[in-house]
């Protein structure tokens, strides 16, 4: 916190409201990031186990079976019609405005960055979740705030794929247009569908969860020719029993080239004609997803048609989101903040 933000009572914050995490960084420093997940005990029963109302985040997900458990996020968009998964949203949001340590007396300055598409449809119900929470709020897009904290203002095209969307978005030296961005809810949270499907297909026996399948993709995802057989256990009628699930991981990672390939070659065609290459040697390429092995190299590989290019991955993607929100937080203007009534 700078000196004029103490004198004032003011912290600005930065947060990237994910599907699967949210992480928040601060201007005195902190940062955090948790499960985008809120489980209420299901019963009674629930309630004297775990001697807690509401669970957030790593415990939640932890505890899954005893509770009624939310991940109010989907395909980039606070699930509609649901008052618990905006109560979610705003625990969560609480949750990371605790933990990094805001007091009551604090005025809050937020930027959330939220996928592209959701600025168009969602903001008025995250306004409306955050009463009380903050003061001052500005909503941005994601691959925005990722640019920024990046420094990639000028002439690079931001991917960020994370878990319910990939969004884009490509920077002109200014604030980007709806034209400059796009979302495809062909991300993370797609590729754990067709895995499930397609193991389901080859192993009907076997059974197992959303998460594991979740965790496997997470140890093995890969795009391209395999470095070796990817072998895991599962159970069959109670049987621990060792499956290869290589080909599966392989066509549901794979099933993100063509739409992320078509959306990158469609947004650089879009460029001015003289901006093009040095747009195509600044892809930037972030978001959990983004982890596939192989995914960077095929899509440089899809720029050569194209004369070239250039796809740089991102090697912590976990903050890069809320610190760009941070910093466009600091460098904001009076003008550009909106208020948040104190309670909704
Ligand atoms: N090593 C990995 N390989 C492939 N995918 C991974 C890996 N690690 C995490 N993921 C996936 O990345 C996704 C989470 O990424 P990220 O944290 O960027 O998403 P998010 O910001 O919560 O989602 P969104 O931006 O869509 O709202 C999940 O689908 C997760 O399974
Ligand atoms: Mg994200």
């Amino acid at each position: 916190m700078t000196a004029k933000e103490a004198e004032d009572g003011v912290l600005h914050v930065g947060i990237d409201l994910g599907t699967s995490r949210s992480s928040i960084s601060t201007s005195d420093g902190q940062k955090f990031v948790v499960d985008s997940y809120v489980g209420w005990p299901a019963d009674m029963v629930a309630i004297k186990v775990l001697k807690k109302k509401i669970l957030i985040g790593e415990e939640a997900l932890k505890n899954r079976v005893m509770l009624d458990l939310h991940r109010p996020l989907e395909r980039g968009l606070i699930k509609e019609g649901s008052e618990k998964d905006l109560q979610a949203v705003r625990e969560i949001i609480g949750h990371l405005l605790k933990r990094s340590g805001v007091k009551s007396g604090h005025s809050v300055r937020a930027v959330i960055g939220v996928p592209a598409e959701a600025m168009r449809v969602n903001k008025q119900q995250l306004r409306n979740v955050l009463g009380g929470l903050v003061d001052s709020l500005m909503i941005v897009s994601e691959p925005f705030s990722v640019a920024y904290g990046l420094d990639a203002l000028l002439h690079a095209l931001i991917i960020d794929i994370g878990a319910g969307t990939a969004d884009f978005c490509v920077m002109k030296g200014r604030f980007p247009t709806e034209e400059d961005q796009r979302t495809l809810t062909q991300a993370g949270d797609s590729v754990d569908e067709q895995l499930e499907k397609l193991i389901s297909a080859s192993h009907p026996d076997v059974t197992f969860s959303e998460h594991m399948v979740r965790e496997w993709k997470e140890k093995y995802a890969f795009v391209g020719e395999p470095k070796g057989p990817i072998k895991v256990t599962a159970p069959v009628q109670g049987k621990p029993t060792e499956i290869d699930i290589t080909a599966e991981i392989r066509s549901a990672c794979e099933s993100l080239l063509a739409p992320v390939t078509e959306t990158m070659i469609e947004l650089l065609a879009k460029v001015e004609p003289e901006y093009q290459a040095e747009v195509r040697n600044h892809v930037i390429l972030t978001g959990g997803s983004a982890l596939t092995r192989g995914l960077s190299e095929t899509l440089e590989l899809a720029l050569e048609e194209y004369g070239g290019g250039s796809v740089r991955r991102v090697e912590d993607p976990i903050y890069v989101g809320s610190d760009g929100a941070l910093a466009i937080a600091i460098d904001a203007p009076a003008g550009d903040w909106e208020k948040v009534p104190a309670k909704a």
